[in-house]
């Protein structure tokens, strides 16, 4: 098959990450018989930089125009000074409304191989760790008006029946791929928005009978993700609770730096990136972790091109690499081989077959 792919490298530790990610997909398409394109898309601090812009609207039409896009991360301390709307992330705000990816996809897992790295009790990380969130993600706060009038700041907070609906029911069909449980998370006892969630998902889970729907406060979330990680099966829930709980879920599964995530709408067009950020204070020494963008690009496969067999190559070359007893310095224990970028990404392509 042929494949555009708009590649964006971004800040920090983006291009080093993207790198070895694309070293994996050419490998890939050599193994297989492909053809990947890249179209390199400049977005965040670096087209600040270059265009005056965080996501310049022809950067934007290239994106929307490739067959799927593979992202490193955007954003450092040498833009927190430029105007709120012109923030490098922003554009990363801008690519995921702009490309109408709705549905962001965020798997805690953890990798039986790392299971010291977790900071959860043994007798709990023992009992498995397997969830993915479902993220609304381009709605809510995040996207409600932000002002600053005098000393008063005010950001608002909305959601419609029909954006609860669309996101709603992709919980309710990846549950069904998977273990038939699907947890609704919301803040139903404080806020109207919440109420009209809680209301709209109990009206799907009519469409769905297979599938038992539960409900939990945000808050209580947080604390069950730590006590008892092994009761969730699929989380749904609306854009910033998804934000702040995938970090907290990443956390328990070892390192923030091996989770990758997909973004997809209404077509198969999706936006893949780990769900880490730019890490200005590791930048170009060679030591940041690129199995978050690895995998991110196995999710491209798998979701966007349909291309399983290959997508779980990718995730057995890891797996295989992690078994060799190698690690990058943010998964790093004893007795085990540290690594850095580069040589993690050689020795997970000598591993593909
Ligand atoms: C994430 C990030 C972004 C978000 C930031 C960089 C805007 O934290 O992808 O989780 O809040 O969505
Ligand atoms: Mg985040």
């Amino acid at each position: 098959m042929n494949k555009n792919i708009a590649v964006i490298r971004g800040d920090g530790i983006g291009p080093e990450i993207i790198r070895e990610a694309l070293r994996v997909l050419d490998k890939i398409a050599e193994l297989y018989g492909h053809s990947f394109e890249y179209t390199e898309v400049d977005m965040g601090g670096c087209a600040i930089d270059k265009w005056g812009d965080p996501l310049p609207k022809e950067m934007l039409d290239k994106a929307i125009a490739s067959d799927s896009v593979l992202l490193g991360a955007v954003g450092g301390e040498k833009w927190n000074d430029v105007p709120s709307t012109m923030r490098p992330e922003k554009g990363l705000l801008r690519l995921r409304a702009g490309m109408g990816v709705y549905a962001n996809n965020r798997p805690a897992k953890i990798w039986k191989q790392l299971s010291d790295a977790s900071p959860l009790r043994k007798e709990i990380v023992d009992q498995g760790i397997d969830f993915i969130i479902v993220r609304e993600l381009i709605g809510g706060i995040y996207f409600g008006e932000h002002k600053t009038v005098g000393d008063t700041a005010t950001d608002v907070l909305t959601y419609s029946e029909a954006e609860i609906e669309r996101i709603g029911r992709i919980g309710f069909e990846t549950a069904r791929k998977r273990n038939h449980r699907l947890c609704s998370v919301e803040k139903s006892n404080v806020l109207d928005s919440s109420r009209l969630w809680k209301k709209v998902m109990h009206r799907l889970a009519a469409e769905y009978p297979d599938v038992t729907l539960t409900d939990m406060l945000v808050d209580n979330c947080a604390m069950q993700i730590v006590k008892n990680p092994k009761q969730f099966d699929v989380i749904v829930t609306e854009n910033m609770f998804g934000d702040i709980l995938s970090d907290e879920a990443s956390q328990i599964t070892g390192s923030i730096g091996m989770i990758p995530s997909s973004s997809l709408g209404s077509t198969s067009c999706g936006l893949y990136e780990p769900i880490h950020g730019s890490a200005p204070d590791i930048a170009g020494k060679d030591i940041a972790n690129p199995i978050g963008t690895i995998l991110s690009a196995a999710m491209m496969l798998r979701y966007s091109f349909d291309m399983e067999a290959e997508a779980k190559a990718i995730e057995d070359a890891v797996s295989a690499f992690l078994d060799q007893g190698y690690r990058t310095a943010d998964i790093m224990s004893e007795g085990m081989q540290q690594v850095g970028c580069t040589q993690c990404g050689s020795l997970i392509l000598e591993n593909l077959r």
